[in-house]
């Protein structure tokens, strides 16, 4: 028997990372022979690590916090999702040299249009945050044409700077918080970090439309703060990001394999 090719996610902490148990099960679905382990990486030793695992033999890295600038950097060649978000969740590392893409944005899209049948297309989407997650989802989300996207952010200069960044794609504005107050959207995306202290950004009452829906790029085992925000205003839905971590592992899969797995058993797996 040959050994199985090697994968791993990279990041900090790593320990509760569910990506190895979703690509074994990937694996297992597909009859693909690989393994795929978590490494913690110290700060700043991103780059030896990623260097050290490819001359391994390594054939594919994904990469989460604190590390997917890092990844970006790493990077010889990138896609466009990963050079315009500025940030690198999946390494293929080839003989040749070292390809960076962004999987997140996609599988957030995935997630709301697939896995739950929205519409993105027409819609007002408020996108909450201005860091990195937000950066990762922005162009995805763009494609979809929604009829307008709002970036709010606590900071609302970090907010504007990103606005500007993708203002080429499609109509972008940003604003901060307390501005939001009167305006009404389709759908909110959850991109900040107020979730890691059980907390949801001050949001303005009303904000949320009749139907609109919630989706919070965290997750948990018990619904985050803002699926119970979203819930308590009244969303259609409010959901939490399993299905988006997912949908980008699959995309990542997919990008290493050539070969698709089905998402929805794996989804229902991880919830039960
Ligand atoms: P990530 O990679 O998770 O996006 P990040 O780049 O540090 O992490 O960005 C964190 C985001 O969450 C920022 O938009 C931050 O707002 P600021 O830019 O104003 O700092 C936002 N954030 C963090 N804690 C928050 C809180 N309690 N309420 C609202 N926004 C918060």
């Amino acid at each position: 028997m040959t050994t199985p090719d090697q994968y791993a996610v990279m990041g900090n902490p790593i320990a509760h990372s569910k990506s190895p148990r979703i690509h074994a099960l990937f694996a297992a679905q597909t009859g693909q022979h690989l393994e795929y382990r978590a490494i913690l990486v110290e700060p700043g030793g991103f780059a030896v690590a990623a260097r050290a695992f490819r001359e391994a033999g390594g054939k594919g890295l994904n990469v989460t916090v604190p590390f997917k600038q890092d990844a970006w950097v790493f990077a010889d060649l990138l896609s466009a999702r990963a050079e315009r978000a500025g940030a690198v969740n999946t390494l293929t590392l080839e003989p040749g040299g070292v390809r960076g893409d962004n999987t997140d944005g996609v599988g957030l899209v995935r997630d709301l249009t697939v896995n739950h049948g929205y519409r993105l297309a027409g819609q007002r989407v408020l996108l909450l945050g201005a860091g990195g997650a937000a950066r990762g989802v922005l162009q995805p989300l763009l494609m979809e044409k929604p009829a307008q996207l709002v970036i709010a952010n606590r900071s609302a200069g970090k907010a504007l700077e990103l606005a500007l960044r993708f203002s080429d794609l499609r109509r972008v504005s940003a604003s901060g918080f307390a501005e939001l107050a009167g305006r009404q959207f389709d759908l909110i995306v959850n991109a900040t970090a107020a979730g890691l202290s059980d907390a949801v950004p001050p949001l303005p009452a009303g904000v949320l439309a009749a139907d609109g829906w919630c989706y919070d790029l965290m997750y948990g085992s018990e619904p985050t703060a803002f699926v119970r925000w979203g819930r308590e205003q009244g969303a259609a839905r409010s959901l939490d990001g399993l299905g988006m971590l997912v949908e980008q592992a699959a995309e990542s899969f997919h990008l290493w394999r050539g070969v698709w797995p089905e998402t929805g058993p794996i989804i229902a797996a991880l919830r039960g």
